[in-house]
């Protein structure tokens, strides 16, 4: 039997709509979808009838599946023959894991591919009326993961160069650090009255958006009992609250 192979998909924030005519190509042509629960689920009923859907999701503090079970399950189902999806939110380049699956692949032989996807970094703040950028106002962002905080010692994060970079801060994966990302920003000179938001659960149904400064946006997601997935916005692009003025699609 021919060695068959792993497609990378992105599969944006988790709104149907914002998957890639690609990528939902390649999931309708899959014999094998490994999924997790950030990619918009509502779209696994795309996958031809007989596929076998594979949960692997990561829930944080929740349900994890390790990656090297996630790695082995690709190269395994594409060894026997398999088109194989993993089927991922926002894009599989972006503070995923994506990279380490394509390279699992390609070292057991296997051929890999990606189709990039909308990554919640951009469509998040864009959903929630926040520009990345804006003319005379802001020319650059940094898209940073939270996974740990500024004072942790596994942060590789130079934070000192985040809170100096005059640009717009996207922290992904910070809900657990928040304070001490927000208030380690402060204390390496950020202005604690820049405007900042949190966006959770961009492009589903609930949708939620807090906004303040980098100094009180801790607190308000703590009494929003906020959770992830959940992305921060930090910079004066937020300050200018484009509010929506017809529906989305
Ligand atoms: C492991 S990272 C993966 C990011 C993904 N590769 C991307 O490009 O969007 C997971 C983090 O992405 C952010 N995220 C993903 N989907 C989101 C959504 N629908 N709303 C808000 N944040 C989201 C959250 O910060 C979450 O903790």
């Amino acid at each position: 039997m021919s060695v068959g192979e792993v497609v990378l998909v992105g599969g944006g924030p988790g709104d149907p709509d914002l998957l890639t005519v690609g990528g939902l190509r390649a999931l309708q042509q899959a014999d094998v979808v490994l999924y997790d629960h950030l990619a918009p689920l509502a779209c696994l009923d795309q996958a031809k009838p007989g596929a076998t859907l594979i949960d692997v999701g990561k829930v944080p503090r929740g349900c994890q599946t390790a990656q090297a079970d996630i790695n082995a399950l690709l190269v395994e189902h594409a060894r026997r023959g398999a088109s194989v999806v993993r089927f991922k939110g926002g894009d599989p380049f972006v503070l995923g894991r994506g990279s380490e699956e394509w390279l699992a692949c390609a070292a057991a032989g296997v051929p890999v591919r990606v189709i990039p996807g909308v990554s919640s970094a951009i469509a998040g703040p864009e959903l929630a009326g926040i520009p990345l950028t804006h003319r005379g106002l802001t020319q650059n962002f940094s898209v940073v993961s939270g996974h740990v905080g500024p004072d942790h010692p596994a942060s590789s994060v130079n934070w000192d160069a985040v809170a100096h970079s005059s640009g717009t801060i996207v922290i992904l994966m910070g809900v657990a650090h928040l304070a001490e990302i927000c208030q380690g920003l402060i204390r390496r000179g950020l202005d604690g009255d820049t405007p900042a938001a949190i966006v959770a659960r961009a492009a589903m149904p609930d949708q939620l958006v807090l906004r303040g400064t980098v100094a009180t946006l801790p607190e308000l997601a703590a009494a929003s009992s906020v959770e992830p997935p959940a992305l921060t916005v930090i910079g004066a692009v937020v300050g200018l609250a484009l509010e929506p003025t017809a529906t989305p699609y």
